[in-house]
């Protein structure tokens, strides 16, 4: 019988299987490893190595998982108790067996506490791996050391770097986990395998002391360039990937001790910088999008069992597919009969892509596209509990298929517009349920982007925001809500980086420069490549066009873009781009009609002058109400725009240069090019104050 010899520890509580001592931690919903936790296992471990009657020790994770990791919230912070480090080397030097029961996630220092463990068990769904990449800094607590000592630098270079979790049967098999257990029986399996130990006088395998793995590093050094070069576009611009991986090698190369010091001094840089604390606040930033002041997390949300949506082109197409990908059916809807053929097959192509790339079960490529209904009858749609519409950008379209969905629609049915701009409350006006009727924004191609804008119309029931927003987490998303305005969060501000880009190769300075100053800042694309890759010819017609821009002159010679090999760049069958003389020419002359004159302006100009006037934009955004808080339009920015994640988004990054620092620069810029840079009312106060877009 089990018992209790430490209950009124609430951290760890401490239970005894014959003469196993069965550690559990229960700290908080992922037993983030903070002072009280890191206190508490250290107490549990020296008191079950003090009892004589114990022959060993099994740590497992009570609630959802073993454990997520560091504390995040600790970080920058002056440390109290055993640092990880400290607690998991006394681990490992216990007397005792120590294993490590897996269930849930063991991410981070959980991963490592189980490293520091002398073997480890996990049920098949548990997760392992070191995420800290992801957060700016690295395995700190002799992950880089112990990590590669058992799979080998290798893969132990995947691991750290790329910074995804693995499941349980895959860290078997690369001798990561030492067994499997059954998904119901964890702590029984995990004492079973204690007792066997113990019985079969195993020792006491501590990693630190294993070299075999790591020989390969020492005599084929250049593993470590050929992983660096494979990995360039991924890590461009990131300081934590080439820590780990000088982390690793120094693995390879130093005593374990020394390993360990390596390692210690390359967390400290990373998690004292920038780029950390930027990858840190996005971190919480994304959770806290699901937080809607008035809508509580458990206000109901409508089932949601089949999904319409009408349009079967780009945006439909992948907004379909993101649904059928999660399971649930969906009647898409087109006016024409080769409309919809063309879509349905570009969605089956792209499944069965992912299927040729192994991403996809041959198997389940049927089973989505079985999913999905087709037809020409909008009418189709009456047992959709929501339907999306995705046709063009016309009003005059949208209010006209509103006004019809009003008359098929069941009671309680979510209507949803994937408008990109337009006004939801005139959309919704149109039917006798506004409060039914929602934006959900996409981002192109729809099944690959992160970003979901939901857009809460005036008359927006809030179970409709509920459920716009779950159905978006549901398939994959992250949803945020905003409101409505001229292009809602993100392409509201992207037109003011747009309108200065423009302004800037007036006067002089090459599309090819800003491009340049911008993808240097980290964005995947400037502004000209990205508007040759959307196509120079949206909402353009030779008809009707006036205004003779320099994108007007562009198209009028078929400079439409990518897809014409010409727009502001020339390109080769290979898509490469290279820099246009025509665009060159076209650009002076309609600078010399319009009188701008040309001019030189300095890469920190060319940023300062796309930039600031997106994040006095977002200030606006944020004194309107239409959007929560700075950090959703972060978010917004980062998955839907490719903002670079160690800058934090647009705002956390205008915090670390500092608002009056911004706000000096704006007035000077409206001072000569008027007030476009006006600067916004709340960023003159914050600035006023001494406080930034996080103190809000
Ligand atoms: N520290 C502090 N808080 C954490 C945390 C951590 N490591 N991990 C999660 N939380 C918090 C979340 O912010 C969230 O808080 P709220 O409920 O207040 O919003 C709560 O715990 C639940 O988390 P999720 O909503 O994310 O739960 P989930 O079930 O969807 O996901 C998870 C669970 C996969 C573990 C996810 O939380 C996660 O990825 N966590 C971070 C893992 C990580 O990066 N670990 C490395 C930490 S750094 C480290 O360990 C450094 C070192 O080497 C010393």
């Amino acid at each position: 019988m089990a018992q209790d010899v430490n209950a009124n520890d609430n951290v760890v509580s401490t239970a005894r299987e014959g003469a196993v001592a069965v550690l559990t931690l229960q700290s908080g919903p992922v037993n983030a490893l903070g002072t009280a936790l890191r206190q508490g296992i250290l107490a549990a471990v020296e008191a079950a190595e003090a009892d004589a009657a114990v022959k060993a020790i099994v740590l497992i994770g009570g609630g959802r998982m073993f454990s997520a990791g560091a504390d995040i919230t600790e970080f920058g912070k002056p440390q109290s108790g055993i640092s990880l480090p400290d607690l998991l080397n006394r681990i490992e030097a216990s007397t005792k067996p120590v294993v490590a029961a897996i269930h849930g996630n063991a991410l981070g220092g959980g991963l490592e506490t189980a490293l520091a463990c002398h073997y480890r068990v996990a049920v098949p769904s548990a997760k392992v791996g070191l995420p800290e990449v992801k957060l700016g800094i690295l395995p700190g607590a002799g992950g880089t050391q112990r990590l590669p000592r058992v799979v080998g630098p290798r893969k132990a270079l995947e691991v750290i770097v790329g910074g995804s979790p693995i499941g349980a049967k895959a860290a078997a098999a690369m001798g990561l986990i030492d067994e499997l257990a059954p998904e119901e029986s964890l702590r029984a399996h995990a004492i079973a395998f204690a007792e066997r130990v113990v019985a079969e006088g195993r020792p006491l395998l501590k990693i630190r002391d294993r070299d075999d793995k790591i020989a390969e590093g020492r005599e084929n050094p250049g593993l470590f360039s050929e992983f660096r070069q494979e990995n360039a576009r991924k890590t461009r611009g990131f300081e934590a990937p080439e820590a780990c991986i000088a982390c690793i090698e120094a693995a390879c190369r130093l005593p374990f001790d020394e390993g360990l010091a390596f390692e210690r001094a390359e967390f400290q840089k990373l998690v004292s910088g920038t780029q950390s604390a930027a990858q840190r606040y996005v971190f919480f930033a994304e959770r806290q999008t699901a937080k809607i002041p008035d809508v509580p997390d458990d206000t109901p949300a409508r089932p949601i069992a089949r999904v319409g949506v009408i349009g079967a082109g780009t945006m439909g197409g992948g907004i379909s597919m993101n649904f059928l990908n999660a399971g649930i059916p969906v009647t898409i809807v087109e006016t024409k009969r080769e409309a919809l053929d063309r879509g349905l097959k570009t969605i089956r192509t792209n499944y069965e892509n992912t299927a040729k790339k192994g991403k996809l079960k041959p198997e389940d490529v049927e089973t989505r596209m079985g999913l999905l209904t087709d037809t020409l009858e909008i009418e189709a749609l009456a047992d959709c509990d929501l339907i999306i519409e995705a046709v063009f950008e016309d009003m005059g379209i949208k209010k006209e298929i509103f006004s019809k969905l009003d008359t098929i629609a069941k009671p309680g049915a979510i209507l949803a517009s994937n408008t990109s701009y337009l006004d939801i409350d005139a959309i919704a006006a149109m039917t006798n349920r506004p409060a039914d009727v929602i934006g959900m924004h996409f981002f192109s191609p729809a099944n690959v982007m992160r970003l979901l804008e939901v857009v809460r119309g005036e008359k927006t029931a809030k179970d409709v925001v509920a459920t716009a927003m779950q159905i978006g987490r549901k398939i994959g998303k992250i949803s945020v809500l905003v409101g409505v305005c001229h292009g809602f969060v993100g392409n509201r501000m992207l037109a003011e980086r747009q309108r200065e880009a423009n302004r800037l190769i007036l006067e002089g300075v090459t599309p090819w420069d800003v491009d340049r100053v911008v993808y240097e800042f980290g964005l995947p694309m400037g502004p000209f490549t990205m508007s040759d890759l959307a196509g120079l010819d949206i909402g353009w017609s030779r008809e009707t066009n006036k205004s003779q821009s320099v994108r007007d002159l562009l198209c009028e010679q078929d400079r439409r873009g990518q897809k014409t090999s010409a727009g502001f760049y020339d390109y080769d069958a290979k898509r490469k781009a290279t820099p246009s003389t025509v665009t060159e020419e076209i650009i002076a002359k309609v600078a010399e009609r319009q009188g701008v004159t040309r001019r030189d302006a300095t890469d920190q100009e060319i940023l300062e002058r796309t930039l600031y006037p997106m994040v006095n934009e977002g200030a606006k955004i944020l004194e309107e109400g239409k959007a929560i808080r700075a950090s959703d339009i972060d978010i917004v920015w980062i998955n839907g725009y490719g903002w670079p994640v160690y800058r934090g988004g647009p705002m956390f990054w205008a915090d670390t240069i500092g608002l009056p620092k911004v706000l000096e620069r704006l007035r000077a810029y409206q001072a000569e090019y008027g007030d476009a840079f006006k600067p916004s009312a709340l960023l003159e106060r914050l600035a006023a104050e001494g406080k930034g877009f996080k103190d809000l």
